[in-house]
């Protein structure tokens, strides 16, 4: 559709004729509602859907996380959804048309699911690595963080579905998330992080955005007049649905005068009753209700849930295969940072010694509200296995990053019996893993919150490993465990007066006892919990978990094993990666660190085999201190369901590793530009201004271990010639080597003279190219105004800078190939 059916103003200006009658159909819908529907329309339902209004033919509108899946209103594995990569890997590609094939599928996977609003994409900036979400956000670059979700946004609306661009705004890092005072001066503010969620609004037309939870300048997102009625809708002409992120909306009038539509989850929430009342009592205009009522109708209307309003789209478009666009994505996402002497694409015929835990048991998604559950996973050990000959590859351990108990999953068959007070039994819920979280009315069919007394995780074991396996608990209550009929622990799980709830649900498990197994004899086990009162989750919900971790073996012994296959083949592959517990929402990073003794099981496997070759399973940056050592790095990022396909397709050279760097990789968390995300008094203060990703390195004149943009293929180019107008770059460029390959050419333009403070270079723009061997082809990049703009604060303006730029055609930041001048 045309970018943008609405201009200036936020008042609604129907553009097409369908436009028209959605409009109509719309006010009509919004005449018929009295006070108190409207309200509660303005409340939420449940913990993702609206009220249902039969009355004037609205369905219940349901919403659902969100941004590399769709997992439907259920938070358990027995409703698999497709895992693409991780956000970090879609903005890798550096292919915003590959962003909106993703998105097509993810609008697909919510139709099947009954989903009409997803909420996604995340466009908040890498400000600093150590942020939690750093693997959710695309890029530190503004530019390219526009430009991947713009494609997202594009795609998940052809397939008719709503996006919810979040979280508006500034909210870069996690530690007191709820309460956080993002100090963000104005020019920062609009040039960095506004600037993506404004290209969205003018080039994607997003029917939804989400208030964050933190403050901006002493504001609470959810009520920020400024921001979200002056600049959004009315500088914007934003149109869509404003919905606050979970539990974020705090004041009643304060959210309706801000510019807040609705308050999720409901239906206990600011608005509803509370809502009502405050147009009763005269401190809230009947009309700010309608504005926003008018805003879930039109939501409502575009994605078809409105009777008698046309949705925007009538024919999705042509169905997708959600694994081949999983795997596609993958391969597109993954970065060779480094490749050594043609370490890569490997040799035909030569052996492989794989190790490291996450080549077995892969980290496919970062953890928090973007978790999904894929029905299947295709770890690098499968990939491979599945590419190689037989006998050419063979798999040790090496290290395991963390030795904490996980939801029980592999070789566990489960399910859960739900009992009454009087031990009758309600109803039996399947259990793809240990993890039980039933959020809302998600229950086993006859179970209800009201007649719940107790869960009972039941089923078999088939250990893969012999030795003494260990079992706990994750939760908080009374728990009875039994393995092979033996009750081996019985106790209750209390809360410190500091916990935070969040961390006694989601956080470390205990472990309970330890049991000799045998590998292929199976056990029974059972883990018995009674609901307590005192121990109820803020919201309606069953959380708990069932977990388990396999023999712990001697780690130095791990390590010789792995040096031993290694020295053994022609190439060692070792897998390093992140846990849960490093990379989540919820928490921030304390280090960049690799978890565990993986650093020394690199080096030690390097020092055994000079042709090994390191896959980074982390969806941000990590500490590579044997970097210089290895002979090739491919950064895969969390690669989502078919990332261990995709890793076989480029370690054996079937495909070509597509990914740039969407974000600088330091040498170490000291470099990084910013390394504070703990607010000092309630406040954050974005104190470097401008200055973060590349522009603060290139400010410092200080070198990271990969720039911005860098990433290798599998053929090299020549840069033959750059011309420049005001608005188009275009750079003809060659295919110099023996293969096919993809190139991204990115400009970036340098200002030459400095009548304001500028950063040194910027990236204004990007195309990718493919070619053959020895074939020349041309990338035609445009050059907006807005790369030339600054933002004014004291004209309260945009003003163009005129004078003298270099506009640098380059393979990455750190490789300009050709130059060229523009004055403007
Ligand atoms: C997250 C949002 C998410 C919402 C619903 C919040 O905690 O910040 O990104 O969409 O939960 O799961």
């Amino acid at each position: 559709m045309a970018p943008s059916a609405l201009r200036r103003g936020g008042t609604a200006v129907a553009e097409t004729p369908a436009d028209t009658v959605r409009e109509q159909a719309v006010d009509a819908a919004l005449a018929q509602l009295d006070l108190d529907t409207k309200t509660r329309l303005l409340a939420g339902r449940d913990m993702w859907s609206l009220p249902a209004l039969p009355e004037i033919g609205l369905a219940s509108l349901v919403m659902s996380d969100g941004p590399i899946g769709v997992r439907g209103v259920r938070w358990t594995a027995d409703d698999p959804s497709i895992a693409l990569p991780s956000p970090t890997a879609l903005a890798a590609s550096w292919d915003p048309a590959l962003a909106r094939r993703a998105g097509r599928l993810l609008a697909q996977e919510a139709r099947r699911k009954g989903v009409h609003v997803l909420l996604a994409p995340t466009v908040n900036l890498h400000r600093s690595p150590l942020g939690g979400r750093h693997f959710e956000a695309y890029s530190e670059d503004p530019h390219l963080t526009g430009a991947i979700g713009t494609g997202y946004v594009l795609g998940v609306q052809d397939g008719g579905v709503g996006t919810t661009v979040k979280h508006f705004v500034a909210n870069d890092a996690e530690t007191d998330r709820f309460t956080v005072d993002n100090r963000v001066a104005p020019r920062p503010l609009r040039e960095l992080y506004l600037a993506p969620f404004e290209a969205i609004v003018e080039n994607a037309h997003p029917w939804g955005i989400m208030t964050a939870y933190n403050e901006v300048n002493g504001v609470t997102m959810t009520e920020h007049h400024h921001l979200v009625n002056e600049i959004l809708r009315g500088e914007w002409g934003f149109d869509g649905l404003n919905v606050s992120d979970w539990m974020a909306a705090r004041s009643t009038v304060g959210g309706i005068e801000g510019g807040l539509d609705l308050a999720m989850p409901g239906p206990h929430t600011v608005y509803g009753e509370a809502l009502a009342a405050a147009v009763r009592a005269g401190e809230v205009a009947e009309s700010a209700v309608d504005r926003a009522a008018r805003n879930v109708l039109r939501l409502a209307a575009r994605v078809g849930a409105l009777d008698g309003a046309p949705p925007v789209v009538t024919e999705p478009p042509a169905s997708l295969d959600g694994v081949d666009v999983a795997r596609e994505v993958a391969r597109r996402g993954l970065v060779l940072v480094r490749n050594e002497r043609d370490a890569l694409p490997l040799a035909a015929s030569g052996t492989v010694a794989l190790s490291g835990a996450a080549a077995r048991d892969a980290r496919v998604l970062g953890g928090g509200s973007a978790q999904v559950f894929p029905d299947h996973v295709v770890s690098p050990l499968d990939g491979l296995a599945d590419a190689l000959p037989p006998g050419a590859l063979t798999y040790t351990v090496g290290a395991d990053p963390s030795d904490e108990l996980v939801p029980a999953e592999q070789g566990f068959t489960l399910r859960a019996i739900c009992r009454d007070a009087t031990g009758d039994v309600l109803g039996e819920g399947t259990l793809p893993n240990g993890q039980v979280q039933w959020i809302g009315d998600d229950l086993p069919a006859g179970v209800t919150h009201e007649t719940l007394a107790s869960v009972e995780v039941v089923g078999s074991f088939t250990p893969r490993e012999s030795g003494e396996h260990s079992f706990g608990t994750r939760g908080l209550g009374a728990f009875t465990l039994g393995i092979a009929g033996e009750t081996l622990f019985e106790g209750v799980q209390t809360m410190g007066p500091e916990t935070d709830p969040f961390e006694a649900f989601f956080g470390a498990p205990v472990e309970r006892a330890k049991v000799t197994l045998t590998a292929g004899e199976t056990v029974e086990v059972s883990l018995l919990h009674p609901l307590d009162k005192e121990f109820a989750a803020p919201l309606a919900a069953v959380m708990f978990s069932f977990v388990h971790l396999g023999p712990r073996r001697d780690p130095d012994e791990l390590i010789a094993e792995a040096v031993e296959a290694a020295r053994a083949a022609d190439t060692a592959v070792v897998v390093v990666a992140t846990t849960e517990r490093v990379e989540s929402e919820g928490f921030d990073r304390t280090d960049l660190a690799l978890p565990g003794r993986q650093d020394e099981l690199v080096r030690a496997v390097a020092a055994a085999n000079p042709n090994t070759v390191v896959v980074v399973n982390a969806g941000s940056p990590v500490e590579m201190p044997w970097r210089d050592e290895v002979a090739a790095i491919l950064l895969s990022w969390f690669p989502g369901q078919e990332g261990g396909a995709a890793l076989a397709d480029v370690l054996t050279g079937a495909a070509e590793p597509g990914g740039r760097l969407p974000t600088t990789w330091p040498v170490a968390l000291a470099d990084a530009p910013v390394t504070e995300v703990t607010p000092t008094d309630g406040v954050l203060d974005y104190a470097e201004g401008l200055f973060v990703g590349y522009r603060a390195w290139d400010r410092a004149g200080a070198v990271p271990a990969y720039p911005f943009g860098h990433g290798l293929g599998y053929t090299t180019w020549s840069y033959d010639a750059l011309e420049v107008t005001g608005d188009t770059a275009r750079v003809r460029i060659t295919n110099t080597g023996a293969r096919p390959g993809r190139e991204v050419v990115q400009i970036y333009l340098a200002p030459q003279d400095d009548p304001v403070e500028r950063p040194a270079r910027w990236l204004a723009g990007f195309a990718s190219v493919e070619a053959g061997p020895g074939a020349s082809v041309e990338a035609e990049i445009p050059l907006a105004r807005r790369a030339f703009e600054i933002w004014d604060d004291e004209k309260s303006a945009w003003t163009f800078v005129a004078g003298t730029y270099e506009v640098r055609a380059a393979h990455s930041l750190g490789d300009t190939r050709l130059a060229a001048t523009l004055e403007v």
